[in-house]
């Protein structure tokens, strides 16, 4: 199998008395598509927080190509070559659709101080090098709205996808996505299977958490299950699907939450 880029070891963060990551080890090869699977609640997005340093690990090591970056602030991890997308959508909703693209990319493109505060010529090279850049990556994720139009304008669906440009403008070698099918219809959800496909085509390692099990099982080459913050399974989808411990992960949230919902009815 190809080098490991990303490695996390027993990585634990809690929340009160909520152990949300507790004793979590997985790792992500260079280039593969692994979805990261698990109930509501299981620790999958405060995991992500962890590597991307949105959240301060209490316990553990995180590994991205033989740096340790554990803790890291989240720009610079940034720079290392980790890029993201939210749950919840976080766009600059007053910007244009380009201009969004374009903040992607500050932390790649150094602009010399002088230059950007006299606006000079080697400055505007700069910015015009920046949209079209920009410009590319909107087109490999396949918008085709107005590029000058305010985000908050813009459909759900083209709105994730501008997400997503944004983080490939990084050039990551990772890029982790939470949930971008969420709120997808099916045609848009076929575009995202698509569109990873090629983003792992650029040899960029696609990590996913979805809870569309049909996605999961058709893009992914491996699979993590996360159940109360630690890994219960890793496998094909093929494995994932019949490992009797994920079946009862899932059924045991399922039963939890339907015991919550009595209560409350009561
Ligand atoms: N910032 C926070 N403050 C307090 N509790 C948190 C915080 N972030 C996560 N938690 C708690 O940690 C646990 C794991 O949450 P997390 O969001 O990581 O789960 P998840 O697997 O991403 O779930 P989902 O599939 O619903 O998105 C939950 O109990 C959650 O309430
Ligand atoms: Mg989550």
């Amino acid at each position: 199998m190809s080098k490991v880029l990303l490695d996390v070891r027993n990585l634990a963060v809690s929340f009160g008395g909520v152990r949300a990551v507790d004793g979590l080890t997985f790792s992500v090869h260079e280039g593969e598509v692994l979805s990261v699977i698990g109930p509501n609640g299981a620790g999958k997005t405060s995991a992500f927080n962890c590597v991307t340093g949105f959240y301060k690990p209490s316990a553990g090591a995180v590994t991205f190509d033989g740096a340790d970056i554990t803790g890291g602030r989240p720009a610079v991890i940034a720079a290392r070559g980790v890029a993201r997308t939210f749950q919840n959508l976080r766009l600059f909703g007053d910007l244009t659709v380009l201009d969004n693209v374009r903040a992607g990319m500050h932390v790649r493109i150094k602009q010399n101080f002088l230059d950007a505060m006299l606006h000079t010529p080697r400055y505007w090279r700069g910015e015009d090098a920046a949209t079209d850049e920009a410009h590319k990556w909107l087109d490999f994720v396949g918008t085709d709205r107005d590029r000058t139009a305010r985000i908050r304008n813009l459909p759900y669906g083209e709105q994730r996808r501008v997400e997503i440009a944004r983080a490939l403008a990084r050039e990551p070698r990772m890029l982790l996505l939470d949930e971008p099918a969420a709120g997808l219809n099916h045609g848009e959800k076929a575009h995202l299977l698509d569109l990873m496909r090629r983003i792992a085509g650029l040899g960029i390692a696609v990590v996913l958490i979805e809870h569309d099990m049909g996605l999961v099982m058709e893009v992914s080459e491996r699979i993590v299950v996360l159940s109360h913050g630690r890994e219960i399974a890793d496998g094909t989808p093929a494995e994932i699907r019949s490992d009797p411990a994920v079946i009862d992960a899932y059924l045991g949230a399922e039963e939890a939450g339907s015991g919550r919902t009595t209560e409350v009815e009561r």
